[in-house]
């Protein structure tokens, strides 16, 4: 019998690691160098949160993420993130359009860079607020950004990266007017090396597109359906036997 659990826990063990392997970003260059800083509010969006939030050796809540700034529960009803266990939320932030999003900065909202859409980045926040809903002081214990999508489900599952502890510090010691500088040094350069005559837009559809990346996304979905079938089976052979 207590063989069989062990046998339960390693599936599920297993089955986390899956969703873990999404990417980390811990620097500033990790940040300016993903997709969405040149596309999306996410540099300013982050600067803003990182500012927000208390951080020393956890980071904390110091609003209300059911309400404050636009911020609302996100039910990861797509699997996009790992499954919560219990007493964890998700809540998502960053939305202009939802009550209460004024309250967000002006560089937030209208960052005067030249992006796609204003609208589009966000952040979602896992909250460890036991039985008694979110309040000040709650840890946050991770971090994600991505974007709004178009397609389909919500969020952009190729375009959603985990950021560190140790990227937010580096957040809070630079002022946006520098992050953004550095952004627009890093994209320019990189517009320079690019093809003549090719405009961005299509390296941004180009995400879409069939490629690696998506490869890789369908064998995660896959292991993910095999090891989800897996914990049936032995979930189901640990219950008949405690009937035994
Ligand atoms: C800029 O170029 C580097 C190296 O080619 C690449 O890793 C990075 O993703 C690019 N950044 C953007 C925002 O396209
Ligand atoms: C941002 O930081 C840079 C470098 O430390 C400084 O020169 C600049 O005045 C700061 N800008 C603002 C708006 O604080």
């Amino acid at each position: 019998m207590s063989r069989k659990i062990s046998f339960c826990v390693a599936a599920c063990l297993i089955l986390t690691s899956v969703f873990a392997a999404r990417r980390s970003l811990n620097s500033i260059t990790d940040l300016i160098d993903c997709h969405l800083s040149e596309h999306t509010n996410i540099l300013e969006l982050l600067h803003w949160f990182a500012n927000e939030v208390d951080v020393d050796n956890h980071i904390r809540l110091t609003f209300d993420p059911a309400s404050d700034y636009g911020s609302h529960h996100y039910g990861n009803f797509e699997g996009m993130l790992e499954p919560l266990p219990w007493g964890y939320q998700y809540y998502t932030i960053g939305n202009i359009y939802e009550d209460d999003s004024d309250a967000l900065p002006s560089y937030v909202r209208n960052p005067h860079r030249n992006i796609d859409d204003n609208n589009r980045a966000r952040i979602i926040i896992r909250v460890n607020e036991g039985h008694s809903g979110p309040h000040p002081g709650q840890i946050i214990d991770q971090v994600y950004i991505t974007q709004h999508s178009d397609e389909g489900t919500n969020y952009d599952p190729d375009n959603t990266y985990r950021i560190t502890p140790s990227l937010l510090h580096a957040i809070r010691r630079r002022n946006i007017t520098e992050i953004q500088q550095l952004a627009r040094r890093s994209h320019r350069e990189n517009a320079s090396t690019r093809p003549q005559g090719q405009p961005t837009r299509y390296v941004h559809e180009a995400q879409y597109k069939p490629s690696t990346e998506n490869n890789d996304d369908f064998l995660r979905r896959f292991c993910y359906a095999i090891l989800v079938i897996i914990v049936i089976v032995a979930l189901n052979v640990c219950l008949q036997n405690s009937f035994k």
